[in-house]
């Protein structure tokens, strides 16, 4: 096993829900964590909890929409700590509603966030890690990944989009000794459901998200693949609350 001691990694979406899990646990496993986020308030005050409890952690305001935002918190991680060993590309939204209500602002930010957020992630750590010969990229997508229902078209199109971009990203990188995993969780309880702006889809959502499991739990998986030995590269893992059918 690899040790996750020392390891510089960045999470997008820090400051809420799976990043701020994420971070907090690789934080008590002894990473150096750079968070981002837009809201400073929440990453700063992560970060000095964090180090409080003896940790490593700085913070920088990134909206990952913007390229150069999401660069310059990558550069701050190697311009800290010297390397980027791990980018969570994390940051997301989740504005469901049926196609028929034409919400072309929330496809809109779904599409800038989950899919060109994701991309700017990529962008920025790539060259680094190409320089370094070695990296991880974690790219967040979910069971909405694999499937689609009504009121999730634009959200499961963004999440399907994030696992082919990592399967192309996973077969141009093996020479250059990068890993990349797609993290592809249900429903866990964080604050993506409020990002609904329909009342009758908040209302389904609120509801489903009843069978919700920690965030925890999917800080586990990110240890889990950061933690194999440098040679196995866990390409995806999909996980769901036991309770849940879809
Ligand atoms: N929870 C689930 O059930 C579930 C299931 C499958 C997949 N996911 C995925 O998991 C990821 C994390 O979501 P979550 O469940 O932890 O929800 P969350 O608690 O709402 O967290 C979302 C995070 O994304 C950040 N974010 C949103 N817009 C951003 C922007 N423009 N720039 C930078 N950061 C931005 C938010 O920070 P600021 O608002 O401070 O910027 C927040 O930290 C998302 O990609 C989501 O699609 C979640």
């Amino acid at each position: 096993m690899q040790t996750i001691q020392g390891k510089v990694v960045v999470i997008t979406g820090a400051s809420s829900g799976l990043g701020e899990a994420t971070a907090r646990l690789l934080a008590a496993k002894d990473a150096k964590v750079v968070l981002g986020a837009r809201r400073a308030d929440r990453i700063n005050a992560l970060a000095a909890d964090i180090k409080i409890q003896g940790g490593e952690a700085i913070a920088k305001v990134t909206d990952v929409t913007k390229l150069a935002e999401v660069q310059a918190l990558v550069d701050l991680a190697v311009k800290t700590y010297g390397r980027l060993d791990v980018i969570i590309n994390n940051a997301g939204l989740m504005p469901s509603s049926l196609l028929s209500l034409l919400k072309v602002e929330d496809w809109e930010r779904m599409i800038d966030v989950n899919l060109k957020g994701v991309l700017y992630g990529i962008a920025a750590a790539l060259p680094i890690m190409q320089t370094q010969k070695s990296g991880h990229i974690i790219n967040v997508s979910s069971v909405s990944g694999h499937k689609v229902s009504p009121g999730t078209a634009v959200y499961a199109a963004t999440k399907h989009a994030v696992r082919v971009i990592s399967e192309g990203l996973r077969q141009e990188v093996t020479p250059f000794n990068i890993r990349t995993t797609i993290l592809s969780p249900g429903a866990v309880a964080t604050e993506l459901p409020d990002s609904v702006t329909d009342g009758p889809t908040a209302q389904g959502i609120k509801e489903f998200y009843k069978i919700a499991i920690p965030a925890e739990s999917f800080a586990r998986m990110v240890a889990f693949a950061i933690e194999q030995p440098e040679d196995v590269n866990v390409n995806e893992i999909l996980f769901r609350p036991t309770a849940q059918e879809y």
